[in-house]
């Protein structure tokens, strides 16, 4: 399993458009909790395995693209829910492929069981793994994902 940036243990989540909205919007599709919800349980976890999470929300394409390019060397992995621009975004493909640490993609849904539009997501390719369908279980299962990835001792022993 490949293991980059030991030592950056700081993981910045990225949360793309209408994500703000979670709670209000099609909660049959994305369930009540608020993104805050969600960034509590995987500041929680991440936590507990030696992590430390930052996290921006954006409904902007170019803010979450300069965040990319910030987290360059200063952080170890990137947690990514870019919302429908995880189907359309090549320049975030870009800005993730000269990312040079962990990319874990996740969605709260299964994009695979939904539209056709949804089906293919063009941050797949340049990411490690992606997360889908466990509601907001998947930002704590992509904690966890980090963890090994970049190494963690606390992951190791679960
Ligand atoms: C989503 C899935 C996307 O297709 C959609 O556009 C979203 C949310 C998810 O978390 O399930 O905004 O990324």
């Amino acid at each position: 399993m490949t293991v980059r940036a030991p030592g950056l243990r700081t993981v910045l989540l990225l949360s793309g458009p209408n994500l703000s909205l979670l709670g209000d919007r099609e909660p049959e599709i994305y369930g009540r909790s608020t993104l805050e919800d969600h960034v509590r349980a995987a500041t929680e976890q991440g936590r507990r395995l030696g992590l430390t999470l930052e996290h921006t929300c954006s409904e902007d394409e170019g803010d979450l693209i300069g965040e990319v390019h910030r987290a360059r060397g200063r952080v170890g992995a990137l947690v990514v829910n870019a919302g429908a621009l995880s189907h359309t975004s090549w320049s975030l493909h870009d800005a993730l492929a000269a990312f040079e640490g962990v990319v874990v993609e996740v969605h709260l849904s299964n994009p695979a069981g939904r539209e056709p539009f949804r089906h293919h997501s063009v941050l797949a390719s340049v990411s490690d793994g992606t997360i889908a369908g466990f509601g907001g279980l998947g930002y704590e299962l992509a904690m966890v994902a980090v963890a090994r990835l970049l190494g963690s001792d606390e992951a190791e022993r679960e």
